[in-house]
This record gives C-alpha cells, structure tokens and sequence, in this order.
C-alpha cells in the first residue's frame, strides 16, 4: 500500500539536501572536481609520480598535479580544452613507470579501475575519486575482493563536484567522496582514513 503521497522532489526538500541527483546527468559524467581534493590526495599519498589523469576534463585535478611536476599524460573523450583526446577504456599499451589518477565518469567507475590496474605496473598506484557509496553493491563487492583498495580516504568534510565545471551553479555538495587507492598486487585488508 502506498504510504508516501509526496514526490522525490518533496523528499529531498524534507531532507533539506540538494536535489543534484535528479536533475539529468550530464551525457558523459562530466562533474568537474574541486582542485581542492588532488591536493589533499598528494599530501596523503606524496610518492604518486608520472600521473596519468586519464579522464581529465576541464583539467580541475591535472593542474594541480601538473604545478606539483607530477603530471606526465592528461587525456579525455572529449575535448575540453586541455589534454589529449583518448577513449580510456580501449587504452591497450601499458603504462609503464607511473601512477593513474581521476575522477572517472561514475557510470563506468568499475571498468576504470579494472582498466587502470590492467594498465599499470606491479607496486604502482591507480587513485580514483569516487562516492562513498561505491563501496556497497554485489558487482563491486567481487571487484574488492579481486582488487582490494589499499587505502580508503574518506573526504569528511564535502568536496564539490559541479556540472560542466560550472561552480558558480554548483557551489556545494551533496554527496559523500573518497579517494580509493589501489596499490597493483596488494592482497592485504584495505585501511579506511579520513581526510580533511
Ligand atoms: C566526472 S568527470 C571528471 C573530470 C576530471 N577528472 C575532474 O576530476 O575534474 C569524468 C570525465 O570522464 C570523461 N570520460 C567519459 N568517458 C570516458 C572515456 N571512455 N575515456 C576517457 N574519458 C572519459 C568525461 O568526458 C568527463 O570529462
């Protein structure tokens, strides 16, 4: 029996949350991240190097990485305006010598990792900024038992994610992040931090 006569907007508006996730999503998960999070990943992981952001959009994350003399490639499906273009996932050379980092379009987070942990070498790291909530799911349960991340660094306080880049629309945000940290070869337990 129906117990609910108001809508999801009326939901939300309770919860006194953003309605982000009901507004269309943007065609090719573009969410430009607050720079503010690459630099909290180099201060939590300082030994990344040769960073390769292989979905780098508008470049919110590459800049950072780049001003630190971090960044070796920048690549995108779209031209943005900064990088390369390159389809990731039918990426098939190794990538020797290097680290891979990004806040990957959401919907293909899962292929990204796997995609990234191909890619690399042993002993080398793929860093990706994903919800909190990636962590639940039966799919993704088999992933981190394959793959378990290392780390886990919860994002306390909340780090923006706008559409289109756009954070003057987009100041804020209603949604958990973490940066997942996969080291290539690594079997033990993963370790959850909590960052900023
Ligand atoms: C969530 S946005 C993040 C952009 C950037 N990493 C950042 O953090 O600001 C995801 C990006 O992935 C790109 N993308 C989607 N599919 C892709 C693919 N198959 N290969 C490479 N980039 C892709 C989108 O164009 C978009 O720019």
């Amino acid at each position: 029996m129906k117990d609910w006569t108001g809508n999801n907007k009326a939901i939300y508006t309770c919860l006194g949350a953003s309605n982000h996730a009901l507004e269309e999503r943007q065609k090719e998960d573009y969410y430009a991240t607050d720079p503010k999070a690459a630099e909290l990943l180099l201060e939590v992981e300082p030994d990344l190097d040769n960073i390769w952001e292989c979905a780098c959009g508008e470049g919110h994350l590459a800049k950072v990485f780049d001003k630190a003399g971090k960044l070796k490639r920048a690549t995108d499906l779209i031209d943005r305006g900064y990088g390369n273009i390159e389809d990731f996932l039918l990426n098939k050379e190794l990538y020797n010598n290097g680290d891979i980092v990004t806040n990957p379009p959401y919907k293909y987070a899962k292929e990204f990792v796997e995609k990234a942990l191909e890619l690399i070498e042993e002993g080398r790291k793929v860093c990706m900024f994903l919800k909190l909530t990636f962590l639940e799911g039966k799919a993704r349960k088999e992933l981190f038992k394959k793959y378990p991340p290392k780390v886990v660094y919860v994002c306390s306080g909340r780090i923006p994610c706008a559409k289109n880049g756009d954070f003057d629309k987009y100041p804020s945000s209603a949604v958990a992040y973490a940066w997942f940290v996969w080291e290539k070869g690594y079997k033990g337990d993963t370790v959850i931090k909590w960052i900023n």
